[in-house]
């Protein structure tokens, strides 16, 4: 197959990471016999920086014109000043918002060999396994007004039913496909618009009866996520609840360097992401974690290329370095043991090689 990829590193480790990405799929490419073609684009930070934009209109167009588009990370201190409008993370909503990437599909999975990276004890890690599914396009993050004056703000949570109802179907079919259980995390002893929430997924769970429902509060499910993790199959939530309680289930795999994420829409186009930022603190050190990136670029090719075979094919590569007790720095325990980004990854390339030779 021959696909068009745009290539958005942005900001802080975002190149560092994408950089990592782009060399498996190439690899990938050449083993499967495909063509990917790497576009790059600006976003975030570096857009502002060239464009004064930070989702230039060359960018839109060049995702337009591309079959999927893998993201780095955007932001970073040097920006934190700016106005609203330019400051990288508008140039990320901005572009889910303008590809109507509604789902964020966010897996949470414990890795056998890592269970010991968690603080958590390993009888609550162990064999954990599930689907955030955060709502992405809506909820407080685009709700107007939105503005601040010297002596007061306002953001507003709004949620349409149409909005909800895309959402909580796209949880009840990956549901249908895993394990059978949604949980629906709100607040609806409070929020009108979780109310809302609430009655949309109760009318849905009719057309889904093999699926067994539960809701949650989020202030409990926030609590239950790390003290009874096994619990949870498929997790859909509202856009500022699930950014929040994704961040803390990376604490189950041990390392946000983990966390992978599929920005979706129903027709197969996507934008994949590490869940991770632009981790300022360790920028240009190259020693970031790639996984979470190279984990998407999986996400990517088995979600808007459907090649399962290649995507899983990166997984195998990526948990078996893992086994063989290969570790960036953020999982290392000590840093003298730690490989960097790019030994890391030539790692697994040499596992993707090998699958090869044994086959
Ligand atoms: P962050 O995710 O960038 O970093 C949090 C902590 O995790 C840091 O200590 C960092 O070093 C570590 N970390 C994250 N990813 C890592 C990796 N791959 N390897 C090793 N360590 C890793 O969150 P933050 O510090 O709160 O935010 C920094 C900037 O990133 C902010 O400007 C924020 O707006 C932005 N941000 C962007 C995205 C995105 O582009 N998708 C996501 C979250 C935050
Ligand atoms: C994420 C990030 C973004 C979000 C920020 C950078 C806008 O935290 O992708 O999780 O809140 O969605
Ligand atoms: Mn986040």
């Amino acid at each position: 197959m021959e696909k068009r990829v745009a290539v958005l590193q942005g900001d802080g480790i975002g190149p560092e990471v994408t950089s990592a990405a782009v060399r498996i799929l190439e690899v990938v490419a050449r083993r499967f016999n495909h063509t990917f073609h790497f576009d790059y684009g600006s976003i975030g930070g570096e857009a502002i920086d060239s464009f004064n934009d930070p989702l230039p209109k060359e960018t839109i167009e060049l995702c337009e014109s591309s079959d999927a588009v893998l993201l780095g990370a955007v932001g970073g201190p040097k920006w934190d000043r700016n106005p609203s409008e330019l400051r990288p993370e508008k140039g990320l909503l901005a572009i889910r918002k303008h590809f109507d990437l509604f789902a964020n599909l966010r897996p949470v999975k414990a890795v056998p060999s890592l269970l010991q990276a968690s603080p958590l004890k390993e009888e609550i890690v162990r064999e954990v396994d599930m689907m955030i599914v955060r709502e992405l396009t809506g909820g407080i993050y685009f709700g107007l007004p939105s503005r601040k004056t010297a002596t007061a703000a306002v953001d507003t949570l709004v949620y349409t039913r149409e909005e909800i109802e895309r959402i909580v179907e796209k949880a009840f079919e990956l549901a249908r496909m895993r394990r059978g259980k949604v949980t629906s995390v709100d607040k609806a002893n409070v929020l009108e618009s979780s109310k809302l929430w609430r009655e949309v997924v109760e009318e849905k769970r009719q057309r889904y009866p093999d699926v067994e429902v539960e809701h949650q509060l989020v202030d409990s499910a926030a609590m239950k996520l790390i003290t009874n993790p096994k619990a949870f199959d498929v997790v859909v939530t509202e856009n500022m609840f699930g950014d929040i309680l994704s961040d803390e289930a990376s604490v189950i795999t041990g390392s946000l360097g983990l966390m992978p994420s599929a920005s979706v829409r129903s027709d197969g186009f996507g934008l994949y992401e590490p869940v991770h930022g632009s981790a300022p603190d360790v920028a240009g050190m190259g020693i970031a974690n790639p996984a979470a990136a190279i984990l998407s670029a999986a996400m990517m090719l088995r979600y808007s290329f459907g090649m399962d075979t290649e995507a899983a094919a990166i997984e195998k590569a990526v948990d078996t370095v893992f086994e063989d007790g290969h570790f960036t720095a953020d999982l290392a325990g000590s840093t003298d043991r730690a490989l960097s980004t790019t030994e890391w990854t030539d790692k697994v390339i040499g596992e993707l090689d090998l699958q090869f030779v044994s086959n």
